[in-house]
C-alpha cells in the first residue's frame, strides 16, 4: 500500500501502518513484534483510568514497554474528564508520548458505565474530555465508530468535534456500536470524515491483506490503517503491508514467547502463548491436534517443543 510518514505534532511516525489496540493480546511482547514486522505505531489494550487512579489495574504487564518498543501509544478509557486527565499525567504513561481515548468500545458493561463507545452519545463530554486531556500536555488521539446504529451515523460531525477539542489524529472504526466486529465496513464513513477535518484519519475495520488497505486507502483517501484481527492470525501482515523481510512462523514464535519470558511470569506466559498459538495454527493441516496439544502443555518449554515440531 501507499506508506507514508504520518506527523503528529512533535512526533513523526515511520509509516502510516498501525497495530489496533486489542484487549488481551497487544502486550509489550506483541506490540514489538508487530513493530519489528514494520507497524508504523502500536497500541497498548485499553486501560481504565478510575484503574490507574485507584492502583487498582494490573498495570504492571500491560503497561510495560522500552526502549526496543520505541514511540507507541497507550490507550486509556473512562468518562470523568479530571480522571482521564490524571490518567495521561500518571507516571506508568510517562513513556506513552501518544494517548488514544477510547470512544468505540461496544462491552456492556463499558457502554453503560458511559464509557467506549457511549461516548458517541454525548458529544460534549467527549469533547470535555479530549479538552482535559490535552492540557496534560501528551498527544492526544481518539478511536471512536461511525455511530451506535445504522440509522444515526455520526462520523463527519464527531470527527469535527474531536479535532476542534483538540485531538491531533482520530482513528475510525468502520462499523456502528450495535454490529461490534461483525458486517461490512462502510468506507462513504471514512471518505467524508477525511474531508472534514485536517488532522489525520486512520481508518479500521477488515484489513486482512493488503489489497484491502490499498483499496481503503485509494476509495477513501484515508491516511493510514489500523490492522486489528489479521495481526493476531499473522503478526506478520505488517510486512505484507510495508514491505519488511518476513520470517519463518517458528522464528516468530520463539521471539515472541522469549519475549513474554522477559516481562510476564510463567503462568501468563503459558496461558497467552497457548492463546496465540491457536490463532497461528487456524488453517494448517492437522489444527486442531495441535490446538489441543497447546492447551495442554504447562510450561513455556512444552510449548516450544509443540511449537518446534507444529511450525517446522
Ligand atoms: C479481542 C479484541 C479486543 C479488542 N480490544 C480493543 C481495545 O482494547 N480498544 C479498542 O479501541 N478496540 C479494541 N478492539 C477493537 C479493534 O481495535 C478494532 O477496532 C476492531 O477489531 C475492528 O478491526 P478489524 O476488523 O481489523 O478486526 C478489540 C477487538 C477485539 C477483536
Amino acid at each position: 500500500m501507499r506508506l507514508t510518514p504520518i506527523t503528529v505534532q512533535n512526533v513523526t511516525l515511520p509509516n502510516n501502518v498501525f497495530l489496533a489496540p486489542l484487549a488481551g493480546y497487544t502486550n509489550y511482547p506483541f506490540r514489538r513484534l508487530c513493530k519489528g514486522y514494520g507497524a508504523g505505531l502500536c497500541y497498548t489494550e485499553m486501560v481504565s483510568a478510575k484503574g490507574l487512579k485507584y492502583g487498582s489495574e494490573n498495570t504492571e504487564e500491560l503497561l510495560y514497554t522500552d526502549e526496543h518498543e520505541g514511540i507507541c501509544a497507550a490507550q486509556i478509557f473512562g468518562s470523568d474528564p479530571q480522571i482521564m486527565r490524571a490518567a495521561c499525567e500518571h507516571k506508568k504513561l510517562q513513556p506513552f508520548p501518544i494517548i488514544d481515548i477510547n470512544m468505540g468500545c461496544p462491552v456492556p458493561k463499558i457502554y453503560k458505565n458511559g464509557e467506549g463507545s457511549a461516548l458517541m452519545e454525548n458529544p460534549a463530554l467527549a469533547e470535555k474530555i479530549v479538552s482535559e486531556c490535552v492540557k496534560s500536555g501528551k498527544i492526544i488521539t481518539v478511536k471512536f465508530r461511525i455511530g451506535i446504529t445504522e440509522d444515526k451515523l455520526i462520523t463527519e460531525e464527531f470527527a469535527k468535534r474531536m479535532e476542534g477539542a483538540g485531538a491531533s489524529l482520530i482513528t475510525i472504526h468502520g462499523r456502528t456500536k450495535n454490529k461490534i466486529y461483525a458486517g461490512d465496513v462502510n468506507y462513504r464513513e471514512f471518505a467524508s470524515a477525511k474531508k472534514a477535518v485536517k488532522i489525520p484519519v486512520v481508518a479500521n475495520g477488515g484489513i486482512f491483506s493488503n489489497e484491502d488497505a490499498e483499496r481503503l486507502i485509494e476509495e477513501t483517501d484515508a491516511d493510514g490503517v489500523m490492522v486489528a484481527r489479521a495481526a493476531l492470525f499473522d503478526p506478520q501482515i505488517f510486512c505484507a503491508l510495508t514491505g519488511s523481510s518476513a520470517e519463518s512462523k517458528l522464528e516468530m514464535f520463539k521471539k515472541q514467547l522469549k519475549w513474554t519470558g522477559q516481562v510476564c511470569d510463567e503462568r501468563f506466559v503459558v496461558v497467552f502463548m497457548r492463546k496465540m498459538a491457536a490463532f497461528y495454527v487456524k488453517g494448517m493441516r492437522g489444527a486442531a491436534g495441535y490446538k489441543e496439544r497447546f492447551f495442554r502443555a504447562k510450561t513455556p518449554e512444552e510449548i516450544l517443543t509443540i511449537a518446534e515440531e507444529c511450525f517446522r
